[in-house]
């Protein structure tokens, strides 16, 4: 009698609608199983302040200012970046940390005279911001593109269904066969693959950095050559070519299977995760990580609103060029378990 009763009122809360901010419930998706399966056993709840106090600040420690900018206007960014700088410290290997950040710290315990304590922990939270900070926002503008989308959203699920076995993640009986969602299975689902390739060429919009250790000439499209002396850096910011009618046709609308099929690493002008030595060693975690929460979301879980009726966001100002910006606003949402 009683389990029956504990049943019906987990029922009604799984039916209840709960309003979001989009961009909340994205960082909610994402922040603790990325942070654990990056860093292992360490408890990401203690985190989660400092990183979005810091995470809202980014752009402004990005512009170098003069330190007594920092103290002045940003002392609880500044303050919140320091405790995060101090947090790896305090355990340098937790249990269950991936291979990336096991091998850094080795190399820099290794090599203890190329970095201080701080800087060391300053490597890390620069790792935690790179990783969350933009796989954050891209879960935003994928789900905020694909679920306006019917079309789409459909075709995303049907493809999940068909390659993504039933039995997995979330089952947790010991006796069962657990069927795994593997990288293979993951590769299969193209369209989503694309959705989020189609995602990033909007909302990437990174400034890559170089700089020149010796006299070079660049070969610009239209037939002048770029002269760069050494100490010189030259600069692309990705939405140049990302926005290139030329190049992607229609550009400024959201084709959710631009990239169906397409290897997007050899796509000319294609660079949302960088190029050459510096590539983003990320890239596959990051994508994989959103093709699971998506499968996950649209799968078994969730049944979403929009609330307001006309929707419209643009990427946060002072985050372009700093990878995948955030909304100027978030989105308000309702969302509920499916029965
Ligand atoms: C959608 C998510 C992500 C985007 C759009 C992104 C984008 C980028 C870009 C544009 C760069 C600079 C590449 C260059 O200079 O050529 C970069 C570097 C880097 N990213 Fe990501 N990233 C993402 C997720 C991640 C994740 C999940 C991790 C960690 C697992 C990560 C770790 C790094 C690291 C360590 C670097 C520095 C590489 C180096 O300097 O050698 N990123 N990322």
């Amino acid at each position: 009698m009683q389990n029956e009763k504990a049943t019906l009122v987990n029922d009604s809360i799984m039916c209840q609608w709960t309003q979001s901010g989009l961009l909340e419930f994205s960082h909610r998706m994402i922040f603790q199983p990325m942070t654990f399966a990056l860093f292992g056993e360490i408890d990401p709840h203690s985190l989660e302040t400092d990183f979005r106090l810091f995470d809202d600040k980014i752009h402004y420690f990005g512009a170098i200012l003069p330190t007594w900018m920092y103290s002045w206007f940003f002392t609880k960014a500044l303050t919140a970046r320091t405790r995060l700088n101090s947090a790896w410290l305090a355990k340098l290997h937790p249990s269950q940390e991936s291979e990336l950040s096991h091998a850094r710290t080795v190399l820099i315990q290794d090599n203890y005279n190329w970095l201080s304590g701080q800087d060391h922990g300053a490597l890390q939270t620069t790792l935690l911001w790179g990783a969350l900070g933009n796989t954050i926002p891209t879960v935003f503008w994928c789900l905020f593109h694909i679920l306006q989308n019917a079309e789409a959203l459909e075709v995303i699920k049907q493809e999940i269904d068909e390659h993504l076995p039933f039995s997995s993640l979330d089952n947790d009986k010991a006796d069962s066969v657990i069927e795994e969602w593997t990288v293979e299975k993951l590769n299969s689902c193209v369209y989503l693959e694309s959705a989020i390739n189609e995602t990033l060429r909007f909302a990437a919009s990174t400034f890559l950095t170089r700089k020149c250790r010796q006299e070079t000439q660049i070969l610009l499209q239209d037939g002048r050559i770029l002269n760069v002396k050494p100490n010189e850096t030259v600069a692309y910011f990705a939405p140049i070519t990302h926005l290139d009618a030329d190049l992607f046709p229609d550009p400024n609308k959201f084709v959710f299977d631009r990239f169906v099929n397409k290897n997007a690493d050899n796509i000319a002008g294609f660079l949302p995760f960088g190029s050459g030595k510096s590539i983003c060693p990320g890239r596959f975690f990051a994508k994989n990580d959103i093709k699971i929460c998506f499968a996950m979301l649209l799968r078994r879980y969730m049944e979403f609103k929009f609330i307001d009726t006309e929707i419209t966001t643009a990427q946060k100002r002072g985050r372009v060029g700093f990878g995948v910006a955030p909304p100027s606003l978030d989105v308000k949402i309702m969302y509920r378990y499916k029965m």
